[in-house]
């Protein structure tokens, strides 16, 4: 059988705890706070041939749960964690080619301050900083920062487009060409080449220009997880990459056709907009082995289940102590946060009621299972059938040993197969995302 294309790897990340509970025990259930951890996956990731480590973010301690902030700090999930936008310095600074995104907040970041910290990020990094556009989903960040409540789903996204605006008319405030740093002239920079940008709109207002010169990529590599209408629409308009989580094959074939006819009625190359699935492969030495280890991963219910309810309840601000656990999904529950992530759970779930469902729930768009040949031998077939253009490795918590499951066993054999990269050939993150 012939194979599919080359295609690539994405990390999922964040700056929270490793895996302390079912990994081998470490001292990094403690330690990760002084980035080194992940300072160390990241150069291995480089190394194993990923084309990024994404940091995923937000901004409370959930507590919608039973009203209280209990299991989420049992488990440690979304909370406590470490804001992934200044360890973009640390992780860049420790490699070479690899492309590093940091989720911010379209809805709690001002423009200019967005617009300047990624311009730095983009000058230390080199041109290997991406931004994950996100407009938050829990009224908890919102209170954080002096309002009551988010504002509605889809105003968030009506911001978040004027705040692009903004951030893209700042990030062009200084032309490529300003900088003269000219000894015979006495001039640093050509004022001529630095422009105010004058936004005045609905939401923001902003008189420009930066005050950090232009970056190397200009724009950071934009990234985005929208996965309703609106947030579709947003990304296949704004962005350079998406992530996103559909059910099998056909649901993420649909979902990359529907972006790429998007992204062309927008005026875009369809091929500019890359999409990555997330996965979360189980693997072992041998098949054998890799089965048995994904029994034990289902086995832990309990676990598991805990875990599920704390996610919804962080990223859904759902509290699902108000329902029957022995009982399905109600048909009437709906959200202000993730609401496209809301249907596929519902798809998940089926008619299961909500124990089954979320004790053997793993955030994944295909099971993957097996020794790192029959994992790569899946990958290939999966994109075969898609069409492009990579996974999304979730493997959340991580733990050393996942790390080294992916880079050393999962990564060279796609690499014997001709599917992952073995070097970047160009200095910036969007030219690697392009260059095939
Ligand atoms: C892989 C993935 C990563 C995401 N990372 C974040 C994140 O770090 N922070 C956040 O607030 N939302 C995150 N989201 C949520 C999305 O930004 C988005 O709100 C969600 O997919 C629902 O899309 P919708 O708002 O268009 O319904 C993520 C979603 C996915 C699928």
């Amino acid at each position: 059988m012939s194979s599919a294309d080359p295609f690539r790897l994405g990390w999922f990340g964040n700056i929270a705890s490793p895996e302390w509970k079912n990994a081998f025990p470490g001292n990094d259930a403690r330690q990760w706070t002084d980035g080194r951890f992940y300072v160390d996956m990241v150069r291995n990731m480089e190394r194993a041939g990923f084309d990024f480590m994404m940091l995923e973010d937000s901004l409370m301690v959930p507590d919608v749960y039973a009203g209280t902030a209990e299991l989420e700090l049992k488990h440690a999930r979304y909370a406590p964690k470490l804001d992934p936008v200044p360890i973009v310095s640390m992780l860049a600074y420790a490699t070479e080619h690899i492309g590093i995104v940091a989720t911010a907040s379209t809805t709690f970041y001002h423009p200019f301050h967005l617009a300047r910290q990624f311009s730095t990020l983009d000058h230390v990094t080199r041109g290997r900083v991406g931004w994950n556009v996100v407009t938050s989903s829990e009224d908890r960040a919102a209170q954080n920062y002096g309002l009551d409540a988010l504002p509605e789903h889809d105003l968030r996204y009506e911001m978040a487009e004027e705040f692009m605006e903004v951030t893209d008319a700042l990030w062009n405030s200084w032309d490529a060409d300003a900088v003269l740093a000219d000894r015979e002239t006495g001039y640093y920079a050509d004022f001529r080449k630095v422009h105010t940008v004058d936004h005045v709109g609905k939401f923001y207002r902003s008189r420009g220009p930066l005050n950090t010169p232009r970056s190397p990529q200009g724009r950071p590599v934009i990234c985005q997880a929208g996965g309703s209408p609106r947030g579709r629409d947003f990304a296949a308009k704004n962005a350079d990459m998406l992530l996103n989580i559909p059910n099998g094959i056909d649901g993420m074939k649909a979902y990359r056709d529907d972006i790429r006819r998007r992204a062309a009625s927008f005026g875009r190359d369809p091929d500019e907009v890359k999409t990555f699935f997330v996965i979360y492969p189980i693997i072992a030495a041998t098949d054998e082995e890799a089965r048995a280890k994904n029994e034990a991963w289902y086995a832990r219910e309990q676990h598991n289940f805990e875990v599920q309810l704390a996610h919804f309840a962080a990223t859904m601000e759902i509290d699902f102590s108000k329902f029957d656990l022995d009982a399905p999904i109600p048909e009437d529950l709906s959200t202000n946060g993730h609401q496209s992530q809301l249907e596929n759970w519902r798809k998940q779930l089926g008619g299961k009621t909500i124990r089954e469902g979320m004790s053997r729930m793993r955030v994944q768009s295909l099971e993957l299972v097996g020794s790192p040949d029959t994992v790569a031998a899946q990958l290939d077939e999966a994109m075969q059938e898609v069409g492009g253009d990579g996974f999304l490795v979730y493997g959340q918590p991580i733990s050393r040993e996942y790390v080294a499951e992916m880079t050393d066993g999962l990564c060279p054999a796609l690499q014997r197969r001709g599917l992952l990269r073995t070097e970047f050939s160009h200095p910036t993150f969007r030219e690697n995302l392009r260059s095939f």
